[in-house]
């Protein structure tokens, strides 16, 4: 790693997922895994996979006697094959099937190119070598290429080449998943277009998205394109050009590969088949597509990069984190009805469902590409009245978010997933993740605090919020008993627990994590009063069938829920009935398993449950420091008549600490985020596992089936947010600086409403400039003192 590279120098086929998932190249619209032009899906080394953002598709597989139906993030046509041989006697190139004399791969994350060299000897003792950049255009995001230098290094003669598009490819990335029925595309039509372009249409079995593709492959002999001999041969599913020229020692050429991907969810077209075709004539050579793709990433990283002054390592990964965020929602997608899959555009994990995780990748978002937020929380407005009919059906009134949300926003969580250690189907009740109504709320809210965005708000914003409020003021109920409201048959953040040891129903009670969230958005939503002009309270009241008695009850209950306390201590229970759950064996299954555990898959596999344990998967009470700060939470605690003392807070980590076995890759950056004030030291080292979370591929084996972008997210705004102590709050921006030593100097832009603030800190002073903006002046709060800026201000503060 070297600040802006990846860089691996010796080719190791266990690492290859990993590599793959990591070096994968994308530009919000689609993303293409790093896997090698001349490779093919095998299974265990290699996988190439192509994912569109938004491109699902529904399958019904039998499982253990049921139909169970999965949509599924579809791989699409592989647009990347080349490879070559020197007649049609031998064998295709194969990298396993070569001497290799030297090795590089470079994932250049400032031109977003990925680079190979490669120098090798075959059996006939001819050395070769070739070197190979690529990139996914973030300038048109319908665009690729592939350059490849050929180099004969001790040999002259004949060499063909081969250059196709394949659309036989299955969903085939993840393992647990291959008994699921994987075919989703159904070839339509392949053929040339010009003599050195050849085309692809496929479409989904079942949601019916074309995509066609167009390559158009040119051999240069510097400085001019050279004649080649070339046949097209195609099949229903298949088409490849191959081009002979013969060589000379030392002599190198240069083929370009240019494709060009268009689908029937795109927006500005006719004919997919006709604009890959029409726009591929169009398009120049590969430098000068390479020039546009430079320059658009080099835009996008002037608002985004951060800059660590002394730490090298982390300023890679963190750069790579804010690479593979960009590659998953660049400002392509803002025209475009699509949500961020947790896993990225980078494998087939979780079918490429949209979670909670947006909570962990909004805030980087929100303070420098806000646009991209507001374009994602519209992929859940567009989905409000599947959420409004999840909650009917469920009994509710208002919006009711699925858990995993897909094409349409049913739910699409799974209802029996197989436990791969032990082989088994095991029923799956995660979808009772309520909160991820609140989080969503909570998200609209932020991203309100971060733009003052009022069209937004008035027009989607306080509709999802409203109708969120509406939802939870309808699932919360009353015991008169505990004169108190309560939620129940819900599971929180950590999915280990998702019903009592000794019951038969799924769910939980009063889970603490929710019952305070509901609270929360409910008095969001009171708040929005205060914002929205009266007549447009009004319009929305009558559209969402809000009365008057709805806002007693919500008012109620914003006083009145339930928060479960362990015993008469402080410390709040993760959900009611928690402490009565048997102490969890932590050194044995340590010893064995490591830090990071699944422990749901491990126990289950023993015959036992996690259910019976006070084991976490993930931080879940815990979450609520991370999202709101001592004094929000004191102040929510206390309007529901709960004493909580600042000191209960760092009693509550402690506590929760040693009862977290981190088997979701968020779950440090957690810890790591309600330690940043109160334990530097621990802070860095939760922050550290976090960080290298996907580079390191902690949870051992997850990565190779897509990134994790909720933790990469997340470790940015950690620096970002968290260790600046940045709260916007009370229409101020608060910046609070509590830099980690191993940070030292951190340097970072960010756009407030409308301006562009340039932030230097060290541990001991705090540089503000404030850049020109299109808005009023702003208030910026530093240590309690509450200044304005205006254009062309800078301020210096001892910390
Ligand atoms: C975590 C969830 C998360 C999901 C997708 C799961 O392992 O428990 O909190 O939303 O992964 O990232």
């Amino acid at each position: 790693m070297a600040d802006w590279k990846i860089t691996y120098d010796s080719w190791k086929p266990e690492e290859q997922p990993l590599r793959e998932a990591l070096c994968t190249l994308g530009n919000g619209y689609f993303a293409t895994r790093g896997a090698a032009e001349e490779s093919t899906d095998d299974e265990k080394v290699n996988y190439p996979g192509t994912y569109l953002a938004g491109g699902y598709n529904r399958l019904v597989s039998k499982v253990a006697d049921r139909d169970i139906e999965n949509e599924d993030f579809v791989n699409w046509p592989n647009w990347l094959p080349l490879s070559f041989r020197h007649s049609d006697e031998e064998e295709w190139f194969d990298l396993e099937k070569v001497e290799l004399i030297s090795f590089r791969q470079e994932l250049d994350m400032k031109d977003a190119l990925l680079k190979r060299w490669l120098h090798f000897r075959d059996k006939a003792g001819r050395e070769t070598s070739i070197y190979s950049k690529r990139f996914v255009s973030m300038a048109d995001s319908h665009v690729a290429a592939i350059e490849w230098e050929f180099t004969p290094v001790n040999w002259s003669g004949e060499v063909e080449l081969r250059s196709a598009l394949g659309g036989s490819v299955t969903n085939n990335g993840v393992p647990r998943y291959r008994k699921l029925k994987s075919k989703h595309l159904e070839p339509l039509q392949t053929g040339q277009h010009k003599e050195d372009t050849v085309f692809l249409l496929v479409q989904t079995n079942q949601s019916k998205i074309r995509m066609a593709q167009a390559a158009r492959t040119r051999v240069y002999v510097e400085p001019i394109a050279c004649q080649v001999q070339r046949d097209t041969h195609q099949k229903q599913d298949y088409v490849e050009q191959l081009l002979r020229l013969y060589c000379e020692q030392g002599h190198s050429f240069r083929l370009e590969k240019v494709v060009t991907l268009y689908t029937s969810r795109d927006f500005a077209i006719s004919e997919v088949l006709q604009d890959a075709c029409l726009n591929i004539d169009r398009l120049g050579s590969f430098t000068q597509l390479l020039e546009d793709h430079k320059r658009s990433w080099s835009r996008l990283w002037n608002r985004c990069d951060l800059g660590l002054a002394c730490n090298d390592k982390a300023q890679t990964i963190l750069r790579l984190h804010i690479f593979h965020l960009l590659q998953t929602a660049s400002p392509h997608i803002v025209s475009m009805d699509v949500g961020i899959p947790a896993r990225g555009l980078h494998g087939e994990a979780y079918r490429g469902h949209i979670f909670w995780d947006e909570l962990f990748i909004f805030p980087f978002l929100n303070l420098h590409l806000p646009e991209l937020t507001r374009a994602l929380l519209r992929y859940r407005f567009h989905r409000l009245p599947e959420a409004r009919f999840l909650a009917e059906e469920a009994g509710y009134k208002g919006a009711m978010f699925p858990w995993q949300s897909g094409s349409t926003g049913r739910e699409e969580s799974q209802v029996i997933h197989l436990n791969p250690k032990s082989g088994n189907w095991v029923k799956d009740d995660t979808h009772l993740q309520r909160h991820i109504s609140a989080g969503i709320a909570y998200n609209v809210w932020q991203y309100f605090q971060a733009t003052e965005d009022m069209e937004f708000l008035t027009f989607a914003g306080a509709e999802m919020i409203f109708d969120i409020a509406q939802f939870w003021s309808t699932i919360a109920v009353y015991n008169p008993k505990r004169e108190r409201y309560e939620i129940h048959h819900v599971v929180g953040p950590d999915e280990y627990h998702t019903q009592y040891p000794d019951s038969d129903e799924p769910g939980l009670s009063n889970n603490a994590y929710t019952n305070v969230m509901a609270v929360w958005v409910i008095q969001c939503a009171l708040g929005t009063f205060d914002i929205l002009d009266e007549s447009r309270i009004s319009e929305l009241f009558q559209k969402l069938n809000i009365t008057d008695d709805d806002l007693e009850r919500w008012r109620d209950i914003s006083h009145k829920m339930f928060v479960p306390f362990i015993g008469d201590s402080n410390i709040i229970a993760q959900f009611e009935g928690y402490e009565n759950l048997l102490d969890f064996p932590w050194d044995k299954y340590k010893q064995k398993y490591g830090e990071s555990m699944r422990l749901d898959r491990i126990l289950e596999s023993e015959g036992d449950s996690v259910n019976r344990y006070k084991a976490s998967k993930q931080a879940d009470v815990l979450m609520l420091f991370y999202l709101f700060s001592y004094d929000e939470l004191l102040k929510l605690f206390g309007q529901l008549n709960y004493e909580l003392k600042p000191e209960n807070v760092q009693e509550n980590i402690v506590y929760y600490e040693q009862r977290t076995s981190h088997g979701s890759t968020l779950s440090k950056i957690v810890h790591s985020w309600v330690l940043a004030r109160s334990d530097r030291k621990r802070s860095w080292s939760n922050f550290e596992v976090a960080l290298v979370s996907d580079v390191e591929d902690v949870q051992g084996g997850t990565t190779p089936e897509g990134i994790h972008l909720g933790a990469m997210a997340g470790t940015v705004d950690l620096v970002q947010r968290g260790y600046t102590g940045l709260e916007i709050r009370d229409n101020v921006l608060w910046l609070d600086p509590a830099l980690p030593e191993e940070i030292g100097c951190l340097n970072l832009q960010l756009r407030y409403r409308g301006h562009w603030l340039r932030l230097q800190a060290t541990t001991q002073k705090l540089k503000i400039t404030f850049d020109r903006g299109w808005s009023k002046e702003v208030q910026v709060g530093v240590k309690g003192v509450v200044y304005t800026f205006r254009t062309g201000d800078e301020r210096e503060f001892d910390i």
